[in-house]
């Protein structure tokens, strides 16, 4: 049996069009690159989610000397939700990366294992999130929900 899903981003120049909410959800993921401890890249990364109350919650890569032990942006901000054991639930999350090394991809997509965790987190509550990806000079690339990067994700029922 064949399985096609199809995968839509849309993309934005500027954030006029988003609600207050969503505006301030970007700031805040663009104000979590400040938290970054990336000694080691160079890459400062800031995720931020909203929540169906208005919250914001920020996350910021932080790395290691051994590098494995590092963790992703937007696993800092998720697992600090699932730390706050609420049962409010997310509605989107936004990503966005600034260095003096690196360019900064025009589509600044969440690496493989955090689309994993975020998988984990839909199912969890049961709901997508939109993803807001942020790339100050390229503009805005949204998605509906993780299965837009992730297709296949590892799901236990
Ligand atoms: N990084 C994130 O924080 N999120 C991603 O989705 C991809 C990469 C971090 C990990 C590391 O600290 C730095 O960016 C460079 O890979």
């Amino acid at each position: 049996m064949t399985i096609e899903k199809n995968i839509k981003l849309l993309h934005f120049v500027d954030t006029f069009g988003f609600s207050e909410f969503e505006q301030k959800l970007i700031s805040a993921a663009e104000s979590a690159t400040y938290n970054a401890y990336a000694p080691y890249s160079n890459f400062y990364v800031g995720a931020a989610l909203l929540l169906d109350n208005g919250e914001i919650i920020t996350g910021s890569n932080q790395e290691n000397a051994a590098f494995p032990s590092g963790l992703c942006a937007e696993r800092v901000a998720l697992n600090t939700f699932g730390n706050m054991n609420i049962s409010n639930k997310i509605i989107a999350l936004a990503i966005t990366a600034r260095s003096e090394k690196y360019k900064i991809p025009k589509l600044l997509s969440p690496c493989g294992g955090c689309l994993q965790v975020m998988s984990e987190y839909v199912k969890r509550q049961n709901q997508s999130f939109k993803i807001f990806c942020i790339t100050k000079d390229y503009g805005i690339y949204l998605a509906e929900g993780v299965e837009s990067f992730l297709p296949f994700g590892f799901i236990l029922d």
